[in-house]
């Protein structure tokens, strides 16, 4: 077929995410077994499968329930109910002063990213650029490339902070970030995809205050975080405040396939959604919203997040990290994990994790070299080379093979120095 040449050069830089998502399926797709330590799929938790499977049956059985959420166009902020019930959730567990006019849907998150980060970065009306800042890398991959305009992100290095036992976290160097009017927006996700960092309330309160005082919004990315679905091993809280955008989303609950993100957010900025949906998509998949809304309603979905989610990813954390300590021992630091499902592994010697992350696919098992995670760096910074992204979302077994086989490829790797 002839090819087609004459496109607009924004998409011609090469996305790190579809490189590395191009990488995995043709792995994954071959005929060799791998022990799945990558990707960022939520496990199949039977107990939440049969759940949402209840749930379903519900859904086909209860009155016209079905047929509407099939048959119907929603409003382009999202299905009505769901938002009352959703603003309810959020006033009632969280305590946050939010109306249904505060919330609107997206096909999944990554597209409300897509969304925000264009209207809030780019080329403003006046001409003058506006950056989307990273205060704390490293980042979400999915971030990466997500201006439409080329240098639209903005990342800053982090201050390594070494904690005992083998332990280290990465924190904001106020010092060094640098909000001011070129700054459209400020976004972390939290607990952060891929170190599971849960950023201190201090410095989110610090955060905040810069934000405010440049009158640019704070995105905070709940992909994993509270009230759902609740993968946080620490007692922090979630954060809402005057000028913060919240961002969740039903996929980590284990329904990636519905595509349902949740933008709860000042009511101007809903109503840009709306428009941008309507443009987009016209409305959103409803299937989403009505799976879940009578569980959101009867106080059942928190409750299987709390009585079963969280305790399973807390158990597969603490196995790899045992399994790590007691292969490695302190040859790698492991971040301090606060929430999500993932350990982001430091290997503090001259080993180079995109080569690893080659022979670790020679040996059978997938991870995800650090070098994807730094959307809008442009300094030096060793960590990128130097740390992997381990997902402990798959099933036991396939943690402890998989790590077993990662504790004697980086043996040979480390003993070879
Ligand atoms: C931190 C973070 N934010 C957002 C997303 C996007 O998720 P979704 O579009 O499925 O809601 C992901 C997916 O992996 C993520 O890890």
């Amino acid at each position: 077929m002839a090819s087609i040449t004459r496109f607009s050069q924004r998409y011609d830089r090469i996305s790190g995410i579809q490189e590395l998502m191009v990488d995995l399926d043709r792995a994954l797709s071959g005929p060799d077994h791998f022990h799945m330590l990558g990707g960022g799929n939520p496990g199949r938790i039977p107990e939440m499968e049969t759940f949402f499977r209840e749930e379903m049956h519900s859904l086909l059985s209860e009155g016209d329930r079905f047929e509407r959420a099939l048959g119907i166009y929603d409003h382009p902020g999202g299905s009505v109910p769901f938002r009352q019930s959703m603003a309810r959730l959020l006033r009632e567990e969280c305590g946050w002063d939010v109306g249904p006019e505060n919330i609107a849907l997206t096909q999944g998150s990554q597209n409300a990213f897509f969304l925000l980060m264009n209207l809030f970065g780019g080329q403003r009306s006046d001409g003058s650029p506006a950056k989307i800042v990273f205060p704390l890398s490293p980042e979400y991959i999915g971030y990466e490339d997500v201006g439409i305009e080329l240098g639209t992100l903005q990342s800053f290095l982090p201050q390594v902070t070494l904690l005992e036992d083998g332990f280290f976290r990465y924190e904001i160097d106020f010092d060094q970030l640098k909000i001011d009017e070129t700054t459209g927006a400020v976004c972390l996700s939290r607990p952060c995809n891929p170190t599971g960092n849960n950023i201190s309330e201090e410095q989110l309160i610090r955060l905040h205050g810069i934000c405010r005082s440049f009158d640019v919004p704070l995105i905070i990315d709940a992909a994993y975080g509270l009230p759902f679905p609740g993968i946080v091993f620490d007692d922090s809280k979630p954060f809402f405040r005057d000028g913060c955008i919240s961002i969740l989303s039903l996929s980590k609950l284990g329904l990636p396939g519905l595509r349902t993100g949740i933008v709860v957010a000042p009511d101007d900025v809903v109503r840009k959604i709306e428009k941008l949906n309507s443009i987009f998509n016209l409305s959103c998949g409803g299937m989403g919203p009505a799976l879940t809304l009578r569980s959101i309603e009867t106080g059942s979905l928190l409750a299987k997040c709390k009585s079963i989610l969280q305790p399973h990813y807390l158990r597969s954390r603490n196995l790899a990290i045992e399994k790590l300590r007691n292969g490695l021992g302190d040859r790698v630091r492991i971040h301090e994990s606060g929430g999500a499902f993932f350990l982001w592994l430091w290997f503090d010697a001259p080993i180079s994790t995109t080569t690893l992350y080659e022979k670790l696919k020679e040996a059978g098992v997938i991870v995800v070299p650090g070098k994807y995670y730094f959307p809008g760096l442009t300094e030096d910074f060793e960590h990128r080379d130097r740390c992997i992204r381990l997902s402990f979302s798959q099933e036991a077994s396939t943690i402890e093979a998989g790590i077993d086989t990662l504790v004697e490829v980086v043996g040979k790797e480390l003993a070879s120095l």
